[in-house]
């Protein structure tokens, strides 16, 4: 679940036929705790109806700039101020247009002209509106404002045709919203790498060796350090797609995973290793796939570098350990060994813990101590850490 529980959200919605997505994120922000005021513009009105919306917010679903029955005579005021952030999903090229000249002909241009609130934008559109020139100006002009555009993907259009233009989904710029309401975080302009999945070590072109991660606790650890400000970088050999507002590498071996944790963290804060690293990797994969001809077959497997002992520098260091027996000696080790800040510990033969699934039951252990917490989500255990990430950043600054 993304950080927007409280947070005080205006959704614009114009006339496209995305519109109907945009009742789902009313629906999700709604569910995230977010309080939420809807304003619909006239194109919206021709795909759209204000009950979809009240039905699902319970709050505000204004279209008219004129409306004489607002209580304080000023509605485009009262949204500005109440925002946080000015999301408007669909935005149309029209509406781009009229952002861009700054043009106040209804409510949300008033609104918008009107609110210090941060601006997102999900653009919705046929491709030849997206790529012409006018689109392409106002966005520039928009972003160079600082507004967050969520580019549409390609795909399928309203006309029929194939292209450019499709709003992206709601969960992509949930994230993106999140990530801008985060920007006053306690990690705002701080650097947090963060690496996940299990890496595969090639056998041969079509096989490899690897293990039971899912990736999802490092994945949640980016989220949620993008949440509170970060810039992110997740370093990634798992097959999930990548959290918006986020900068993703992808690798695959252990080799690979050393390359880009080095070169990311010249400048990081904090380098978190949640990755489940395979600790031996294939001497000399086949360059051809291999043939089923022998009874046996055997690997020869050399030791893959330690990833977390090798790359050290001025940042907050926090690793994982993965344990089936013996979890507290075994992770005091690791933390000894690795000279590590914080390393979070789990007993991964516990069927509601560790790999594959949405819960973490983990223990803390620092050079401060040991902390075991309940059974949390993968969102909560992420929060948790990264308290403790920031505990540290502020004792290194103090
Ligand atoms: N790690 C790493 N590079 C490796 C192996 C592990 O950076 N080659 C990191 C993991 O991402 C994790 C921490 O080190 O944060 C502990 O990993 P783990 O595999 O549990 O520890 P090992 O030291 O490899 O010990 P063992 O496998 O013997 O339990």
């Amino acid at each position: 679940m993304i950080a927007l529980r409280g947070r005080r959200i205006v959704l614009a919605v114009s006339g496209s036929i995305a519109a109907y997505k945009a009742v789902q994120i009313a629906s999700d922000l709604f569910k995230a705790g977010a309080l939420v005021d809807t304003i619909l513009t006239a194109g919206a009105l021709q795909f759209i109806q204000p009950l979809s919306f009240r039905a699902i917010t319970h709050r505000l679903v204004a279209s008219d700039l004129w409306d004489p029955h607002h209580p304080s005579g000023v509605l485009h005021v009262d949204l500005a101020d109440f925002a946080e952030a000015l999301l408007i999903a669909p935005a149309t090229a029209h509406t781009l247009a009229r952002l861009a000249l700054g043009l106040a002909d209804d409510l949300l241009g008033c609104v918008a002209l009107s609110t210090h609130a941060p601006l997102v934008l999900a653009p919705a559109m046929e491709s030849r509106m997206w790529l012409h020139p006018a689109t392409q100006q106002h966005l520039a002009a928009l972003r160079e404002r600082g507004a967050t555009i969520v580019e549409p993907g390609t795909g399928h259009l309203a006309s029929g045709a194939s292209g450019i233009g499709r709003m992206a989904e709601p969960a992509t710029i949930l994230g993106h919203l999140a990530a801008v309401l985060g920007r006053g975080g306690d990690l705002a302009g701080r650097h947090v790498v963060v690496t996940a999945g299990g890496t595969r070590e090639p056998i041969d072109p079509v096989r490899y060796i690897s293990n039971r991660s899912s990736g999802k606790q490092g994945y949640a650890i980016a989220e949620a350090a993008r949440d509170r400000g970060a810039r992110v970088t997740l370093i990634t050999s798992a097959g999930l797609p990548p959290p918006p507002a986020v900068t993703a590498i992808p690798v695959e071996s252990a080799e690979e995973m050393l390359a880009a944790v080095a070169t990311a963290c010249r400048e990081a804060d904090v380098l978190v290793m949640a990755a489940a690293v395979a600790d031996y990797r294939v001497a000399a994969p086949a360059p051809e796939k291999i043939k089923k001809q022998d009874e046996r077959l055997t690997l020869d497997l050399v030791k893959n570098p330690d990833i977390l002992a090798s790359v050290r520098g001025d940042f907050v260091r926090v690793g994982f350990a993965a344990e089936t027996e013996n979890l507290l000696a075994n992770a005091a080790e690791k933390l000894r060994a690795k000279g590590l800040d914080l390393i979070v510990a789990n007993d991964v033969s516990a069927s509601d813990a560790g790999f594959a699934v949405d819960t973490n039951r983990v223990v803390f252990l620092s050079p401060d101590g040991v902390e075991s917490l309940p059974l949390l989500s993968k969102r909560e255990v992420a929060d948790r850490i990264l308290d403790r990430v920031v505990e540290r950043l502020r004792a290194r600054h103090a």
